[in-house]
């Protein structure tokens, strides 16, 4: 479908030790699976080998990690919003009553005196702000969601289920980043971004070690099923997280058998691609007008932007008309696939694996033998675009 830009990073080198370990590790990743876990609803993920997809994309085998049922929320940000609101709240309580805190004492409201008193605050395209509303209502806090213009009634409605007070702001998602720092610094409230910018680090950090458990979980499926590992990681981008967090996690566990990495946004939302060609943290090009909302950021989070300039190999952009195809592809299930039913951000990996063309693949090493990862970040959660672009969800 139409066109794509590519961007091969001289700069990625994964050829020394990992140097990013104060932001994503194995022992950060393994420490978030140990307390996530204790969550009563915790389950892994289905691994799904897509094998129509692979012949049709001309290569050994595709993995399609499916995030949709993730918490019932529907997308792997769960893993991550979370995860930071119940750390924000056991670091405050721990300062407050000079003892360690187990996320079990969260859950079970025995600290409701004081965590009903603490706010956490963030702007979102959706599934962040969900994630970050359902922490709260799980570990005993308030929440402030801050939503712009963009986000549509269905995702404003899945986020204030959670008791989540609703915030909206004018223009697009970074003005609304801006509006709830403003906001949050005025009341006293604890942002928990998952964006980073200078001075504000620890949070994303912690976000990002969240998603870093879907690879533990990939990596133990993968061992379990005996199969090899992946070639190639195709990953949808926003600010990055997502992707630094996959990758940074990968290099710090599998050091020189690291599979190249490929970075995918909409064409009017790069900011990761302008960073990588500018070689130094970048606006995007475009007004972010995208239907892959969670894809919909004009500036890269910092920290996660240290990452994916050593680590990923290849940047590219793609136009909304890639990823409806892609979503109406894996909801048919291709020549013997299991249907999946996969959002619009969630498709972008794929929708970018089958936008290249035969000698581009062939330059990046893309050929019979490769085998290659998606991530499949959302289930539909925005029903009623979904309905629109694909037809009813199964
Ligand atoms: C479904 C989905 N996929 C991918 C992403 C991209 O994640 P990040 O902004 O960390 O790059 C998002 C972000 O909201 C998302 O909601």
């Amino acid at each position: 479908v139409s066109t794509y830009r590519l961007h091969r990073n001289a700069l990625a080198d994964k050829r020394g030790s990992y140097p990013f370990g104060a932001i994503v590790s194995h022992v950060g990743a393994l420490q978030a699976q140990k307390e996530i876990a204790r969550c009563p609803q915790y389950r892994p993920t289905p691994l799904l080998p897509l094998q129509g997809v692979a012949r049709k994309a001309h290569v050994a085998a595709v993995l399609y990690k499916d995030e949709a049922t993730r918490f019932g929320l529907g997308s792997f940000k769960a893993l991550g919003g979370a995860y930071a609101v119940a750390e924000v709240l056991r670091e405050r309580l721990e300062v407050e009553l000079g003892r360690r805190i187990s996320i079990s004492e969260l859950v079970d409201g025995s600290q409701e005196t004081l965590t009903k008193t603490i706010t956490v605050a963030c702007a979102t395209d959706g599934n962040h702000g969900r994630a970050v509303a359902a922490g709260a209502q799980t570990f005993g806090c308030q929440a402030a969601i801050f939503l712009h213009e963009g986000v549509s009634a269905e995702r404003e409605a899945a986020i204030a289920r959670y008791g989540a007070r609703i915030v909206r702001t004018l223009g697009n998602y970074d003005a609304s980043v801006a509006a709830a720092t403003h906001m949050a610094e005025a009341q006293g409230w604890i942002i928990v971004s998952d964006t980073s910018w200078p001075g504000y680090e620890k949070i994303p950090a912690l976000i990002m070690q969240g998603y870093s458990v879907m690879i533990v979980e990939i990596l133990a499926q993968i061992e379990a099923s005996q199969g090899a590992l992946p070639s190639h990681v195709f990953l949808q981008g926003g600010v990055g997280g997502l992707a630094a967090a996959v990758a940074g996690y990968m290099w710090d566990r599998l050091g020189p058998r690291t599979p190249k990495f490929i970075v995918v946004e909409p064409e009017h939302a790069d900011c990761l691609y302008q960073s990588a060609i500018a070689g130094k943290p970048t606006p995007s090009s475009g007004d972010l007008d995208t239907i892959m909302a969670g894809l919909a950021c004009g500036e890269v989070s910092l920290v996660a932007w240290k990452i994916l300039e050593a680590v990923a190999e290849y940047f590219m952009t793609l136009p909304d008309a890639a990823a409806m195809e892609a979503m109406r592809l894996l909801a048919r299930g291709v020549d013997g696939d299991p249907p999946i039913v996969a959002g619009e951000s969630a498709v972008a990996g794929l929708a970018g694996l089958l936008a290249l063309g035969k000698d581009v693949r062939s330059g990046m090493g893309l050929d019979q033998a490769a085998r290659v990862l998606l991530i499949g970040t959302e289930g539909a959660t925005d029903p009623v675009l979904y309905r629109q672009i694909v037809g009813e969800a199964r």
